[in-house]
Parts: structure tokens; sequence; C-alpha cells
């Protein structure tokens, strides 16, 4: 079930009327704690948006909070296993400090709501990913002892109006999410479910907060969605396709070509980068708006799940292997130094020893600059979970899953080689992890490269020669 309102207490005949009351935080402490997508790390700034305008404040310590959020990802088992863990911590925290309200916002609320409120008893707030407006209603409901719940997915809510609290970032890198909810339906996906119908949020309102980020000094921004590509505004609502229009509709339309066009000239210090790309709507329009704008970076991650087209159609991608390779083939000739990187699934239902050999040889082909690789994880209430069996063997799944790895770390180490000796200008984001002497950046290929620190600072652009690399890091020195 999609759509699903409920309040405790209203089952028990008590209904009341939260939106009469709005009640301010006075002060106190709110902590968010995000995992999973980029996407949960952006709706956590929109949280703490909407609490600090009620008069709460964040915090970066636990210990300290009065309030206690996780925003939570359901993409697969394992992340759903990392935040049960981590609830209990809190409880425990909880003993020291009993006034602690335990929250959980984000993918996990819709399926696990019952659960996690009423059999076990875990958290005091459920708060699904459309529903944050309505987190300092159902916070005082808490304050009034009673458990409080909103998981409604909507069909409109963009949060487009709200400008986001930048958490514990690092002040040249944010986020802008410009889509919400998505309607592609892969069969092993359990987004569409958690987040709802996908809905464009208002190009204006987007342009705005690029404008505000870069008064406010920052260098760069990932502009976010499921599917970045299938942005069309066309004045609200779920997401139509173009021919669906209106005439009228059409002629106040802005996809996401013209929307990249309208955003890149706003601060040409500032990077644009975006993040997903779904291969069966990247349009060659996108790739020539980013050849146009020289900041716009040369790097897509264009997830392609599995190079064998039987089981894409077994997945729902809506695109075979012979499309995926026309993309790439567009990609190599409108950006030619454009890097590649992407995420695959191996071991999904009945996928044969031969159709797995189509994956590695599709990742030969393109040769990514960098992989996110995954194992099937069989999600509750999808698609692939109602129509299909979870069949491959665990052992083969991981075995699968190591082939493809080593054939990543090699093509890796092999496209970092070809960058040494090369000079390629760094957007600092901070000081290395390893060492305080270092700095820490990206190219436009999204590559991270480490250099000597000198007088340089975070949000500065350098000239760095690359002198040498491991698997996944460019070292060089600013020229
Ligand atoms: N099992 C394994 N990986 C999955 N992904 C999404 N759902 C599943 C699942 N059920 C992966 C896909 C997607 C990425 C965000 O997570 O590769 O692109
Ligand atoms: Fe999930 Fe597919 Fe939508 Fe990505 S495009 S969020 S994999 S349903």
């Amino acid at each position: 079930m999609l759509e699903t309102k409920t309040i405790i207490e209203e089952k028990q005949g008590e209904a009341l009327d939260r939106k009469s009351k709005p009640i301010a935080g006075n002060g106190k402490k709110v902590y968010i704690e995000s995992y999973g997508c980029q996407m949960n790390f952006s709706d956590s700034e929109i949280v703490a948006s909407i609490l600090e305008t009620e008069g709460y404040s964040t915090t970066r310590l636990m210990q300290e909070a009065d309030i206690v959020f996780l925003n939570t990802c359901s993409i697969r088992e394992k992340a759903e296993q990392t935040v049960r863990k981590r609830i209990k911590s809190f409880r425990k925290e909880k003993v020291r400090k009993p006034h602690m309200i335990i929250g959980v916002l984000g993918c996990m609320a819709e399926r696990m709501k019952s659960k996690l409120l009423e059999e076990e008893k875990l958290v005091d707030v459920v708060v699904g990913p459309d529903a944050y407006r309505d987190l300092p209603s159902l916070l005082e409901e808490v304050d009034g002892g009673r458990k409080a719940v909103n998981v409604i997915l909507s069909k409109e809510e963009t949060y487009g109006d709200l400008n986001p609290v930048r958490l514990g970032g690092n002040g040249v890198t944010a986020f802008v999410s410009i889509t919400r909810g998505c309607d592609n339906m892969c069969t092993f996906c359990v987004v569409p479910f958690t987040r709802g119908r996908e809905r464009s949020r208002e190009p204006e309102s987007i342009l705005n907060e690029v404008r505000q980020l870069s008064k406010d000094g920052y260098r760069e921004i990932t502009l976010l969605g499921q599917n970045v590509d299938s942005y069309l505004w066309y004045g609200g609502g779920p997401r139509k396709d173009f021919d669906k229009l209106s005439k009228e509709e059409k002629e106040r339309s802005v996809n996401f070509a013209q929307l990249m066009d309208l955003v890149a000239p706003i601060d040409r210090k500032i990077r644009i980068r975006f993040s997903t790309s779904h291969p069966k709507d990247m349009t060659d329009d996108v790739l020539k708006v980013m050849a146009k704008h020289e900041n716009i970076c040369k790097y897509i991650h264009l997830p392609f799940q599995s190079g064998n087209s039987r089981i894409l159609e077994m997945m729902n991608r809506g695109y075979t292997r012979e499309w995926y390779i026309n993309r790439i083939e567009a990609i190599k000739t409108i950006i030619p130094d454009c890097s590649i990187s992407a995420d695959v699934i191996t071991g999904f239902c009945s996928e044969t020893e031969e159709e797995h050999k189509d994956t590695l040889s599709l990742m030969e082909y393109v040769k990514y600059h960098f992989a996110y690789m995954f194992k099937y994880s069989e999600r509750p209430n999808t698609l692939a979970q109602r129509k299909y069996e979870d069949d491959i063997p665990e052992e083969t799944k991981a075995r699968r899953l190591s082939e493809i790895i080593d054939l990543q770390q090699k093509h890796s180490l092999e496209r970092l080689q070809k960058d040494v000796g090369k000079t390629y200008e760094v957007l600092v984001e901070g000081v290395s992890k390893k060492s305080e002497n270092e700095l820490y950046g990206r190219t436009t290929h999204n590559s991270v490269v480490v250099f000597p620190k000198e007088n340089y600072k975070a949000g500065d652009y350098v000239m760095v020669k690359i002198n040498s690399c491991t698997s996944a890091t460019l070292i060089g020195e600013a020229i």
C-alpha cells in the first residue's frame, strides 16, 4: 500500500487536529544521522530547515541531543540491518536520557512503521519522505506522551520553497534536489514504494537555490533525482510524458537539458554535477548541454545493472544491452573526454553464467572509471519478489560479485594510470584524511586527487600535476 497515515492515538478514538497547534522547539537540539543515497542526505537538510524555522537547533553530537533522527535507507537488506543496530544504540542512550525522542525518517518509515512503533516499541515517531512538513506537530504529539506517525506519500510535494540547512558540509559542495520519487518500477527496487510517484521541482526555485549557494560561496552543486533525465516541469504534479502535455503545458515545460542550460550560467565558478542518469531517458540534448558548458562536470553516473538484455527485460529497465551501448557511444561522440561510472547488480533472479559473462563483457567494453557493485537482495513487495524466485545461491552471487569487483579494480587502475603525467584543475574539498599536510579534491571526472597543502584551502581551484596513483586516488602536486 502506497499511502497510509496513522496517528496511533486516532485508533483509540482520540483524533487530534495537529495542524492547528504549532509549537516552537524552544532551542531543543536535534541530531540527524543519514544513511543511503545522496537524496537522503539532502532530505535531512530539508528536515533541519523545517525544524529550525520552528525554533529547534541542530547538533552534530548525539550525546547532547533532545531528539535523534535516523534518516533511513531500504534499498538492500544490509542497509536496513545497519539502521536497526543503530536504533538499538540510541535506545541505550535513552536509558541515560529518558526524555530523548527517537525518530525514524525516510525510506524505512512506511515499511517498518508498525514494527518499530507498536510491536517492538523502539522509536517514538516515524515520518516518511513526503511528510516532513508535519514534523513539528508530530513532535508536539510525542511531547504529549504519544507515539506519532505520518507516512503519507504525496504526488506534489517537492519542498521547493524551503531553504535547506547545509548540515555537516564542507562549505564547498552542496546537493540540490530537482525531482522526488520514481516512476520507473525496476522490478528489484523498493524506491517507487518508499518514495512514491515521480514529480519535478519548479525550475525557478532550483535556480534560486543555486543563486543562494553561489552567494554563500559554494563551488560545486549536484542536481539530485532518482532519474534526473526524466525531469520535466510543466506546472506541478506527477510526472507526465511530454507528448501527453497540453499545448500550454508544453510551452511552459522545462526538461533536464533546458534546466542545466539555465543552471550553468548562474555562476561560472560553480561546478555542476548531477545524479542519477538513466540510460533509457538520457538524450543527446543532455550531452550537448554538458559539452556546451565548461562548468558542467564531464562525468556521468549511468547505471547499467546487467549486461544482458533478457535480465534487463526482467528488471524492467526499459532498455537493451544494444541501447545502452548506443548511449555510451553517444557520450563518447559528444563529450570525448567524459568519465563514466555505473551501478551493477549480480545474481538477479535466474541469471545464468552466460548472462553474468555478458555483464563482464559490457564492463570490458565500457571500462568504467568507477562502479558501485551489489549482490541482488530481494526486497519485500517489489515486483521481483512477487513475480520471480530469488534462486541464485548466495555463494554464486558472492563469486560473481567478486569477479565483477576484480575486473572493475583493474579498469579503475588503468583509467587512473592514464592520468599520470597530466595536469587537472582540482576543486579542493578539504584536508586529506591520511595527512594534515595534504588536501584532497576532485577533477571534473570525479577522480579524487591528493596533493601537498602549501597555502591552498577548501574551495580553491588548483592546477595539479598528477605524479602517481592507486586504484582509487590520484596523487600530485600543485603547479
Ligand atoms: N538488490 C541489490 N541492489 C539493488 N539496487 C537497488 N535495489 C537493489 C536490490 N534489491 C542497487 C541498484 C541501484 C543502486 C542505487 O542500488 O544498482 O542503481
Ligand atoms: Fe529504483 Fe529503477 Fe527508480 Fe532507480 S530508476 S530508483 S533503480 S526504480
